[in-house]
C-alpha cells in the first residue's frame, strides 16, 4: 500500500524560537491516520535544537554535502546530520537546482551518499514554464529521473519518495490543474514500473508541491496517482499546514 506522506519544507525561514514551537504543535495537533507520515525539512541551524523534541515527525535537512568530512568551507557533511539525528533528506529541489547550479550528476552523488547513510530521501524533479509551453514535460522530468535517481537498485529506491514540483508553481500561488499533475504523476508511476516493476511503482510515494493550500489540497489529492504534498510558504504556520493534512 501507498503511504501518505506530508512534508513541510520551511525553505530559509522562521526563527529558533518560531521554529521549535511550530515543530512540537505540528506534531502533538496535526491529525493523525494510520499511514500517513509527516517530515519537516528545517533549516539546518535548527535540527539538533529540533530533534531533541522528536515526536512521530520525520526530520529532514533541505541540504548537505556528498562526503563525510573534509575541505568543503560552509558545508555540512552527511555525518553531521547523523549527529542531529535527521533521518531524512531533500534532494533536487528546484531552488538548489537554479541557485546553488546542483546538476543532475551532482544530485545523483548526493542520493547515492544518502542511501549508503540510510537516510529517506524526498527527491524533487520538475519543469520550468518554458519548458512546458514547448510541452516538452515529460521528457524533460524523465531526464531528471534517469539521471539522478533511477540506478538505484530496487530495494534501494524504496526507501525514496518523488516530489513533483512544477518550478512555475512554486511560491508563485499559480498551482497545475488536476488533468496536468494526474498526468505527470500517472507518468512517473509508469516510469517507475517500467524501470523496477509494479510493485515497487504501487509501494512509491508521489507528491505534489507547488502553492499547495488549504483551498486546493482537496481537488490535488483527490488525483489518483498523488500521495500527498511537499509543501512550503503554507507551512509555515499551524493552521497553514493543518488544514492541508485535513484534506488528506
Ligand atoms: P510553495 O513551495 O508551497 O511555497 O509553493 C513548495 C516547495 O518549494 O517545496
Amino acid at each position: 500500500m501507498r503511504k501518505k506522506v506530508l512534508a513541510a519544507n520551511w525553505k530559509m525561514n522562521l526563527s529558533l524560537t518560531e521554529a521549535k514551537d511550530l515543530y512540537v504543535q505540528f506534531d502533538s495537533s496535526l491529525p493523525k491516520f494510520e499511514n500517513l507520515t509527516y517530515y519537516v525539512f528545517s533549516p539546518s541551524i535548527f535540527l539538533h535544537e529540533l530533534s531533541s523534541n522528536k515526536g512521530s515527525i520525520i526530520l529532514g535537512a533541505q541540504n548537505f554535502f556528498p562526503a563525510d568530512k573534509g575541505a568543503f568551507t560552509g558545508e555540512i557533511s552527511t555525518s553531521h546530520l547523523l549527529d542531529a539525528q535527521v533521518s531524512s533528506v531533500l534532494i533536487g529541489h528546484s531552488e538548489r537546482r537554479m541557485y546553488f547550479s546542483e546538476s543532475n550528476e551532482f544530485l545523483k552523488q548526493k542520493v547515492d551518499s544518502a542511501i549508503q547513510h540510510g537516510f529517506q530521501v524526498v527527491f524533487c524533479c520538475g519543469e520550468s514554464l518554458e519548458t512546458r509551453d514547448k510541452n516538452e514535460q515529460l521528457s524533460f522530468v524523465k531526464n531528471q529521473l534517469e539521471a539522478s535517481l533511477f540506478h538505484l537498485s530496487a530495494s534501494e529506491f524504496l526507501t525514496c519518495a518523488i516530489a513533483y514540483e512544477p518550478i512555475w508553481a512554486i511560491g508563485t500561488g499559480r498551482t497545475a490543474n488536476e488533468e496536468q499533475i494526474e498526468e505527470m504523476h500517472h507518468s512517473i508511476r509508469s516510469w517507475i514500473s517500467e524501470k523496477y516493476n509494479s510493485e515497487v511503482a504501487e509501494s512509491t510515494s508521489l507528491l505534489y508541491g507547488g502553492s499547495c493550500n488549504g483551498k486546493n489540497a482537496k481537488s490535488i489529492f483527490s488525483c489518483p496517482n498523488v500521495d500527498g504534498g511537499l509543501i512550503g510558504g503554507a507551512s509555515l504556520t499551524f493552521e497553514g499546514f493543518n488544514e492541508i493534512a485535513r484534506e488528506l
